[in-house]
């Protein structure tokens, strides 16, 4: 029987952790660096298993030592591989420091250090002990004071470095409109600081919105090039319970950990419909009341969704648009807005949405983008006049357009020839 049986949202985050981790360590051994992997929060924490193997630093052992092995049996290069762990229960940290102490193998280029205590605390030692390594920081909290960004910030100081955070997205929004002030201003630390309510986006709930400022101030605090996150929802419900967020500096990363994400929440989603039948079997006797009770749920949690992500599509087509000179996209939702959460009605029902609302009369020339045949796989989105108003040239930089789309998947989906610009297109060429 699976160790995840009622708790098929820690199963995620540790697939998302395990099949992540498991690309990163491969490219960056075989790229010749060394991994330092930091667990601010490592546990245990009510685990199932005897050999803590539903824990995230088993977890993470097992990856990177099966990566180092085979690394070294293709390369014949023994990169090293080392591990912190740091966790303040007594009890836990106990526990934890008696299973990784065999993987502690410096002869064989294979290091585990614990650190008992807070993880702010430890800021300094786990920089000694990444040294020149590449870093990637694991932070899975209870709650939201005890990894204030700008302590940590120095971890994330470096040329490479990657960052994984469990934003506890349930219970943090529970607290945003709390009367204490103490609590509000405990929010300055992972919101950017003081006035963060200012910050929020206006246009959405103040949910998504804090998480949106979230990893705006992470992005900035960690000079991250890309902040994204995935949405989990716990086993019986509809609703966010936390989101991982994702910090990387390198496109190949967004790339590998979007795949890794979107393999992970195909099987969430199935474990979370056995475990919906398997509540329903045992709710029978209480049949439609608890039928309605779902509906609801289910209702008000898609609305959220699709609020957000609309509003993350259409904040990313505008600019797409914008720098298209011949003003056609090729738009993939699933690609371009994080649309994997979304079920393929409403993916549509975006796509046409934005079409229909995205228009911005500055940005884009005084056109008017609309979206043609959308499908669930992409739609084509082309610019046209508005009514009464002449076309006027994109007034943003081509050249940053062209530094953005010189990643291959942007590059091949938006066409950059324009028969009205041939100046911008020359330009686009020379730099691409
Ligand atoms: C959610 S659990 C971690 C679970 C673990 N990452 C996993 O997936 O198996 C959070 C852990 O952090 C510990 N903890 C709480 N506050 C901490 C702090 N300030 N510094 C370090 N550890 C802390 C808790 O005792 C608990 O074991």
């Amino acid at each position: 029987m699976s160790a995840y049986i009622d708790r098929e949202q820690t199963q995620a985050k540790h697939d998302i952790l395990r099949g992540y981790l498991h690309k990163l360590a491969y490219k960056v051994l075989r790229g010749g660096w060394d991994i330092a992997y930091v667990d601010g929060f490592s546990g245990p924490w009510k685990p199932e298993t005897a050999d803590f193997s539903d824990t995230s630093f088993m977890i993470a052992l097992e990856v990177l030592k099966e990566a180092q092995r085979i690394i070294y049996e293709q390369t014949r290069v023994r990169r090293k591989v080392r591990c912190f762990f740091s966790e303040k229960s007594a009890a836990a940290y106990q526990q934890m420091v008696a299973t990784v102490a065999p993987f502690h193998r410096p002869d064989e280029g294979f290091e585990v250090k614990t650190f008992h205590g807070e993880f702010v605390d430890a800021v300094g030692e786990i920089r000694t002990f990444i040294g020149k390594a590449f870093p990637l920081i694991f932070i899975d909290p209870t709650g939201w004071t005890e990894y204030p960004l700008t302590i940590i910030a120095p971890l994330f100081d470096y040329p490479k470095c990657e960052v994984l955070i469990n934003y506890m997205y349930g219970h943090i929004s529970r607290f945003l409109d709390h009367p204490d002030e103490k609590i509000i201003a405990s929010f300055d630390h992972i919101f950017g600081g003081p006035g963060w309510q200012s910050r929020l986006d206006p246009t959405m709930k103040k949910g998504p919105a804090a998480e949106k400022l979230f990893r705006e101030t992470l992005k900035a605090t960690g000079k991250f090039r890309y902040v994204v996150s995935t949405r989990i929802d716990k086993s019986t419900q509809d609703r966010p319970h936390f989101y991982l967020a994702y910090g990387t500096k390198d496109p190949a990363g967004l790339k590998a950990f979007r795949e890794t994400e979107y393999r992970a929440l195909r099987e969430h989603a199935r474990n979370r419909s056995a475990a919906i039948t398997r509540m329903r079997d045992e709710r029978a006797n209480a049949g439609s009341l608890f039928a309605d009770f779902e509906a609801e749920q289910k209702e008000a949690s898609i609305d959220d969704l699709v609020h957000e992500q609309k509003a993350l599509a259409k904040e990313m087509l505008l600019e797409m648009l914008a720098v298209a000179p011949a003003g056609i996209v090729f738009w993939d939702p699933r690609r371009h807005a994080s649309g994997l959460h979304v079920a393929r009605d409403q993916r549509e029902r975006r796509v046409r949405g934005i079409g229909q609302d995205g228009q911005n009369r500055e940005h884009l020339g005084h056109r008017r983008a609309q979206a043609h045949r959308p499908n669930h796989d992409q739609a084509r989105v082309r610019l046209t006049p508005l009514a009464g108003g002449a076309e006027r040239p994109c007034p943003l930089l081509v050249a940053s357009y062209c530094t953005a789309t010189n990643g291959k998947g942007a590059k091949s989906r938006i066409m950059t020839h324009s028969p009205s610009h041939p100046a911008a297109s020359a330009s686009c060429a020379k730099q691409a």
